[in-house]
């Protein structure tokens, strides 16, 4: 399993390199949504680290995120082994040239985040995991910080792509933690964030609505590095189930206390 860390590993950091030598070219953007940009980047990320993947692992399934269909994602917990990718993590920040985004492959077994790769081009930073075997950043090992306290604690959080119809309410989980952490960071790259509460640069991380491919490396990274990460309520998290949170552990119940209550007041989010 060593050898597949590896092996993902040299992939993210080749497929990290595409992304930053292309880094002050024109971007070619369309849309996928309202807001949801896809660049050609993406798409060319994608390809390299899906054939490279399929090169060293021809018997695992891929769910890539640029090539992903909606019944794909059965195959998160019917595979025994599922390699989930998203190429280019940040897309709008790299479309405007805001230096935070990322390469993310992780490997779920049987819908549970197994080993995860996720790599900064712009810092030279790369952060894995593989299950039992811990969690680094350049081959460092990582741990979650010990802030104690939601008052004293550094969080993150994430806009969903259905924001301009849902942006109120959305907001109101913002001005909850607002009023009782110390500080609220939304800074665009889902994988990065669960990967900063791995390494204590943040405490604690909620999103609704991420995908498979946000989260499956980040949230290897972030339990490898002693983190915990559940639904809203604390009940076991589920990579299909589109909402998160995450935290150093010392936070969660806080937390969890804070998302679940405004969950249950925001209909309009769980019709
Ligand atoms: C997005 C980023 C962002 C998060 C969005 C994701 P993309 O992924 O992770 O931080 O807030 O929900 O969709 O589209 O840049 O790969
Ligand atoms: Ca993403
Ligand atoms: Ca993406």
């Amino acid at each position: 399993m060593q050898d597949w860390l590896v092996t993902a590993t040299e992939i993210a950091v080749e497929a990290g390199a595409r992304i930053a030598d292309v880094w002050h070219e024109q971007r070619n953007v369309s849309f996928k949504g309202e807001v949801d940009l896809v660049t050609d980047t993406d798409k060319a990320v994608e390809e390299l680290v899906v054939r490279r993947l399929r090169a060293a692992f021809p018997q695992h399934p891929i769910l890539a995120e640029e090539t992903a269909a909606a019944a794909d994602f059965a195959q998160v917990a019917s595979e025994e082994y599922l390699w989930i990718v998203d190429p280019l993590d940040g897309t709008t920040n790299f479309a405007h040239g805001y230096p935070h985004v990322a390469v993310s492959i992780g490997l779920v077994h049987r819908g549970e985040p197994y080993l995860g790769v996720v790599r900064d081009p712009m810092r030279n930073e790369t952060f894995t995991a593989t299950r039992g075997a811990g969690a680094f950043l350049n081959a460092a090992p990582i741990r979650v910080s010990q802030t104690g306290e939601l008052n004293h604690a550094l969080v993150g959080t994430g806009f969903p792509y259905d924001r301009r119809l849902h942006a109120a309410a959305y907001l109101r989980f913002v001005e909850d933690f607002l009023l009782r952490a110390q500080g609220v960071r939304r800074a665009g790259t889902a994988a990065l964030d669960l990967c900063w509460v791995a390494c204590g640069r943040l405490d604690g991380f909620w999103e609704l609505k991420l995908k498979p491919w946000d989260v499956a490396a980040g949230v290897a990274v972030v339990r490898e590095a002693g983190g915990t990460v559940t639904d809203f309520d604390g009940s076991p998290f589920d990579p299909c189930a589109q909402r998160l949170l995450a935290s150093n552990g010392l936070i969660h119940a806080e937390m969890s206390a804070l998302v679940a209550a405004r969950l249950a007041r925001e209909h309009e989010l769980t019709a």
